[in-house]
């Protein structure tokens, strides 16, 4: 804190503490170092690197290795047991704490094993890892260019990148606390475009709004209208054909009815990738009827948008260059870790900081000694936010472009070759023929084999 700048700074930072807290921030500044709350750094030093062992033992090495459980299953009951879960008075030793360690491991689903196929994610990146343990060592917030001065601008660098990859060469953007929350923003930054006002003056400016999404779209297209304060009868359900693809002629019929109702339609949130059947909408015919109905169209890529990185595949997503924001989960196939989710704009009219921001001026002041545009808090709802940049920066730089188009594809080879295997054998049955990497599939037990017919068979089937 030696320059003039930075103590101006401290002072209008310090101003703004109650003044319980002074004390301790003013000897920040003054004292060459806090106490460690360890009170020992050789100690601290000491249980990390054991810490980072056990990590790469239990977590990493067995729960990788494919003649090792993915996880060692317990009832609740007798895992509460196992675990000691209560908080008591008394502190523990470091050994006793490694062994609470290893056994939060052991007990824990290992969502790195080769044999984990649960809910669209798996497998364990090592960059991606790597960045995910320098984020939590640096505990740094994305706020602020003062506080986060890499990841500032590697996030402005991730969100350009992938922008790209959708087809454009301008916007904006946002990492968010996951596909749900992108999801929400894309939804309240349509409705600002649109009614400034609420802004400031809240839901009671606005008349009944009116959104479309398909029968398979991602159920945080309701929660979204919920919690906006839009309600979920304002989410209108358009039909998806047998593959699971929005109808966008059924599209264009609701649309007609919600005006009738007297409901003011806006927003169109298309899928690219539908979670269960894994489904691209139509986005060319989607875009379209949005163009003469002048909605909002976001694209829910939150699965499938890493398809972009495959030449041969990308066609899926044909006409996703004109949306209006996309949303977009690397933590999902391309296996970045939990959680990077990020919200594209097309727009370049600041539209993130004019429905977010508030201007905090303990926090954004605007005569910094750098680029206060560089600062990202206002573009938020959150105030600390996580560094989720580093983790698919590092993979990318390590796999390249060329490394993370091949994985893609490789995914697609291998739900084919599953198909394949499948049409080889007894009691399997495709609910469809794929097009993406989700193969959905019925087996059918020996003893309903050939009973189709029979009244309770789907009952049964589904036992
Ligand atoms: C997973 C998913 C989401 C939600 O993403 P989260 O990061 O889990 O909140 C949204 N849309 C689709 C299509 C998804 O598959
Ligand atoms: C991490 O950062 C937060 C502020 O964002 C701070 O409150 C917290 O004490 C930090 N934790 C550690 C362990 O450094």
């Amino acid at each position: 804190m030696s320059t003039p700048l930075k103590s101006s700074f401290l002072l209008s930072y310090l101003c703004t503490l109650p003044p319980a807290l002074l004390s301790r921030e003013i000897l920040m500044a003054d004292s060459e170092a806090l106490p460690s709350l360890a009170g020992d750094p050789v100690a601290v030093e000491a249980l990390l690197r054991a810490v980072f062992g056990v990590v790469v033992d239990e977590a990493i090495q067995k729960g990788t290795s494919v003649s090792q459980k993915v996880c060692e299953w317990k009832e609740p009951e007798e895992l509460k047991q196992l675990l000691d879960l209560e908080l008591r008075s008394q502190g523990e030793s470091q050994e006793q704490i490694l062994e609470r360690c290893r056994a939060v491991i052991r007990y824990s689903v290992k969502t790195g094993h080769p044999r984990f196929f649960n809910q669209l994610f798996s497998g364990l990146d090592p960059h991606a890892l790597a960045g995910r343990i320098i984020t939590e060592s640096l505990n740094t917030s994305q706020y602020t260019y003062e506080i986060a001065p890499v990841f500032v601008l590697m996030e402005e660098e991730v969100l350009r990148k992938l922008r790209a990859l959708v087809g454009w060469s301008s916007g904006d953007g946002i990492f968010c606390p996951g596909g749900s929350i992108s999801n929400m923003y894309a939804v309240n930054l349509a409705r600002y475009q649109r009614y400034p006002d609420c802004k400031q003056r809240g839901l009671r400016t606005l008349p009944p709004l009116a959104l479309f999404t398909s029968k398979e779209c991602h159920y945080s297209i309701q929660k979204g209208a919920a919690f906006l304060g839009l309600g979920t009868d304002s989410v209108r359900v358009v039909k998806a054909d047998e593959r699971g693809k929005m109808v966008p002629e059924d599209l264009e019929r609701q649309i007609g009815m919600a005006e009738a109702e007297g409901a003011v339609p806006f927003l169109v949130s298309a899928t690219s990738g539908t979670t269960v059947l894994g489904a691209f909408d139509p986005l060319e015919a989607i875009a379209d009827v949005c163009q003469r109905h002048g909605l909002w169209l976001h694209v829910d890529a939150a699965w499938g948008g890493s398809v972009l990185l495959s030449q041969t595949h990308r066609h899926l997503l044909d006409g996703i260059q004109r949306a209006d924001s996309v949303a977009w989960n690397p933590h999902k196939l391309l296996a970045a870790g939990l959680q990077c989710s990020a919200l594209l704009l097309q727009d370049t009219s600041n539209l993130l900081k004019r429905c977010h921001g508030s201007q905090a001026s303990y926090l954004f002041q605007q005569d910094k000694f750098y680029d206060v545009a560089l600062d990202t808090g206002d573009k938020v709802v959150q105030c600390g936010r996580r560094v989720d940049c580093l983790k698919l920066w590092l993979m990318w730089k390590a796999q390249g472009d060329q490394g993370l188009e091949r994985r893609i594809d490789q995914a697609f080879v291998l739900a084919r070759y599953l198909v394949e295997e499948m049409k080889k054998r007894e009691g399997f049955e495709l609910v469809m023929e794929p097009e993406f990497v989700n193969v959905c599939f019925w087996f059918v037990p020996l003893t309903l084999r050939g009973k189709q017919e029979s009244p309770d068979y789907h009952e049964r089937l589904s036992k």
